[in-house]
């Protein structure tokens, strides 16, 4: 067997052990691994391709980012292609992506991403590509799999900055505020928030309003807490209100961030207090990954190659409770993975007193 395997969409935390669980677990069959750089680049430039053997991932598995490079862009079915007047069309070059993927000989794909990538992989599929899908995010937002690798590395660091702004906020008498990621979901504020002692977290999933959070700044100051720790998800909204958008690109994929400073900056004119904000933001995708995620990751590789000699394809690697499973990369890509509102962890979360500001 010849295996192609690419990671897309952004980086996450034991990406690179997923490719070492591959390459370990294809070797032991005597199967050839080769990693299609950037994305699907590799596929239209075939020179972006690189043979993957035990050797190059022997000790990658602490390593953050991925050895194969990644793509934000570059959907071969909507790629941006330069007319000779300089204007930018898209154009469907998937085509030519299977055409190379045939000519190469290989006989699957690992298409290791997020919801994006999953689409592309599901798209390539029903074109006749072999795919199995494995699924990644440090969100946490895919269905069909209880949590995905990443996550558990991105909540700690979260938690452990939040844990380092406890000091000032109570040196000071201050309001501290963390933006943290989360485009769509709540995951790594609700998780790093309660983990790390926060008196007020923002999800996408609860629209707050600014006046409830800062009833809950000033109730702390009646019973003698002077300072407090927001836990603000970039992807937050108030009540009726819409998303905080950097850029908007020309593909329409919107970059996310600035809610964190505009909650400081309401709180600090509403309640007077002195209150600061920042931005953990890409801080949370690198590093070595946690146990967790290493662990993970490697299990889903290894899982990934078991599926394709099992005939598995089109679907993707999940895992439930403790088992791993092969769900149909569609169910995966229909619905995003959102947190429940009565789930334990925010009931958890009220019963500790922490607000949603609702
Ligand atoms: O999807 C993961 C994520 O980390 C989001 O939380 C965030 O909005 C986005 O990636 C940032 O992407 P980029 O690296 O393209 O700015």
């Amino acid at each position: 067997m010849k295996i192609a395997m690419n990671t897309g969409g952004g980086d996450a935390p034991g990406l690179n052990a997923v490719i070492r669980g591959v390459v370990l677990a294809a070797s032991q069959k005597g199967w050839e691994v080769f990693g299609i750089k950037y994305g699907y680049q590799g596929l239209i430039d075939t020179k972006q391709i690189i043979r993957l053997t035990p050797e190059v991932v022997w000790d990658i598995t602490n390593l953050g980012g991925t050895i194969l490079g990644t793509a934000s862009k570059g959907d071969p079915f909507k790629y941006l292609v330069r007319n000779s007047d300089g204007t930018v069309a898209e154009t469907d070059i998937s085509d030519k992506v299977v055409s190379n993927f045939k000519a190469l000989n290989f006989d699957a794909l690992i298409a290791i991403g997020g919801d994006g990538s999953l689409r592309i992989a599901s798209e390539f599929m029903k074109k006749g590509i072999p795919i199995i899908g494995i699924p990644k995010t440090i969100d946490n937002d895919i269905s069909a799999t209880s949590v995905t690798f990443g996550f558990n590395t991105a909540v700690n660091t979260a938690t452990e900055a939040i844990d380092r702004l406890h000091t000032t906020a109570k040196s000071h008498d201050r309001v501290m505020v963390v933006e943290v990621m989360g485009r769509n979901t709540g995951w790594i504020a609700l998780h790093s928030g309660v983990s790390g002692s926060a008196d007020v977290i923002l999800i996408p999933e609860i629209p707050f309003d600014i006046e409830k959070v800062c009833n809950k700044i000033r109730q702390l100051e009646l019973i003698g807490q002077n300072y407090a720790i927001v836990v603000v998800a970039e992807g937050a909204k108030p009540v009726g209100g819409d998303i905080t958008i950097i850029e908007k690109r020309s593909d329409g994929v919107v970059r996310l961030g600035g809610i964190g400073k505009k909650v400081a900056e309401e709180i600090a004119s509403r309640t007077g207090k002195e209150t600061r904000d920042m931005v953990l933001g890409h801080l949370q995708r690198g590093g070595a990954p946690t146990t967790f995620d290493r662990l993970l990751s490697l299990r889903f590789g290894a899982a990934a190659v078991r599926f394709i000699a099992e005939g598995k394809f089109g679907t993707m690697v999940a895992l439930h409770s403790s088992k791993i499973h092969a769900v149909p990369i569609d169910e995966a890509i229909g619905k995003m993975n959102t947190v429940p509102l009565d789930s334990d962890i925010i009931l958890t979360a009220r019963s500790l007193g922490i607000s949603f500001g609702n």
